[in-house]
């Protein structure tokens, strides 16, 4: 349990590391705006760009990628004045604590990273340092803020039991009940999006293929298209919910059909249960071009003014630097720097 002595805080980010997808907007960002207005939170929300460039980013696409990707947080609903939003690099207190947790962290933590191992693959001795210490940095940004609650999808579970490890640890080693146990939110109909080409693989922004994922600057045809070709088996959906045990490709689009449309698996099955896919997915398109349709206006409506956009970054990490500068203050005096 956190130690009530935390202010309730949310903290979470994303890589600016190409478009938004779906699996983004649902996993993560939606829940974002859910947790802003449900009130009780302080909401902080990052574009992590020193995560970005763990892999190999061109300088002129992280730049465009970095404004697209506040343009769709504020697009989603996030508001600027309500949430803390702004980039990383912005707030040196990340990389600073980053480092000291790097000297907590423990190599053998770090090697079993699941995603170390698929981004890295057999070739780690040419990985990036960086991306080793990945979720060192990852465990910094929520506890530089003594942030309390990260929504994320399901893939960034592990990383966030690392941040617990790593906050114990420090806790630990130097006798003191500092950083919070932060607890993960990963709620909803879909904390893991799965690819449109192939039922077992999340859908990714790094996935070659571009017909595998909705991306939220798709216009209605391209999402249309992407939904009426995505991956299915020959039969009708079931009745039941139980019933898409085994079906991994009907299984993701009911999620995303119940999660666009605010409901649970079962009340949404309640609904298209039985339903053949001809006419199930074109249903399931007209929703998501409902729903998204609305948001990419709004971001390419944004992205004519990148001002503005760096305005809204710059005040977010003045903010932000207010919060994290005195827990890393502390930090350095816990550790024994002399100020
Ligand atoms: P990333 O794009 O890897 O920085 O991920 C940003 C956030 O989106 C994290 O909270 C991820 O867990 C979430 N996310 C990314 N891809 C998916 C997906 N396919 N399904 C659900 N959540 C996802
Ligand atoms: N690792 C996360 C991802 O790839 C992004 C991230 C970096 C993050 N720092 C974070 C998410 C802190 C939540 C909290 O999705």
């Amino acid at each position: 349990m956190t130690a009530p002595h935390f202010t309730p805080r949310v903290f979470s980010g994303i890589q600016p590391s190409g478009g938004l997808t779906l699996g983004n907007y649902l996993g993560a960002i939606r829940r974002f705006v859910e947790m802003q207005d449900r009130g009780g939170f302080e909401t902080i929300y990052c574009m992590v760009d020193l995560h970005a460039i763990t892999v190999w980013q061109d300088p002129e696409a992280l730049r465009k990628n970095t404004r697209e990707l506040c343009a769709g947080f504020i697009a989603a609903g996030i508001d600027p004045e309500k949430s803390i939003l702004f980039n990383q690099s912005q707030v040196p207190e990340h990389a600073q604590l980053g480092w000291i947790f790097n000297c907590v962290a423990r190599m053998g933590w770090m090697a079993r990273m699941t995603q170390w191992k698929d981004k890295a693959g057999k070739n780690s001795e040419n990985a990036s340092l960086g991306l080793f210490a990945y979720p060192a940095l990852m465990a910094a940004d929520i506890l530089v803020y003594h942030a309390t609650h990260v929504p994320v999808g399901e893939d960034q579970k592990q990383h966030l039991e690392l941040t617990r490890d790593i906050a114990a640890k420090f806790n630990h080693d130097y006798g003191v009940d500092f950083f919070p146990l932060t607890e993960p939110v990963i709620e909803g109909a879909a904390t893991r999006v799965m690819s449109l080409r192939d039922g077992s693989k999340k859908m990714s922004k790094s996935d070659p293929s571009d017909m595998s994922r909705i991306n939220m600057t798709d216009d209605a045809d391209a999402i249309a298209k992407k939904i009426r070709k995505a991956k299915t088996d020959p039969e009708p959906l079931p009745e039941t919910a139980e019933g898409l045990a085994d079906r991994p490709e009907a299984r993701n689009l009911v999620n995303i059909y119940a999660a666009l449309s605010d409901l649970t698996v079962e009340q949404a099955m309640a609904q298209v249960g039985g339903q053949q896919f001809g006419q199930f997915k074109p249903m399931l398109a007209d929703l998501a071009v409902e729903k998204l349709a609305p948001i990419s206006g709004e971001m390419a409506r944004l992205m004519e003014a990148p001002d503005e956009i760096d305005a809204i970054l710059a005040r977010g990490a003045e903010r932000a630097r207010e919060l994290a500068s005195p827990i890393l203050q502390r930090t350095y005096e816990i550790v024994g720097m002399v100020r």
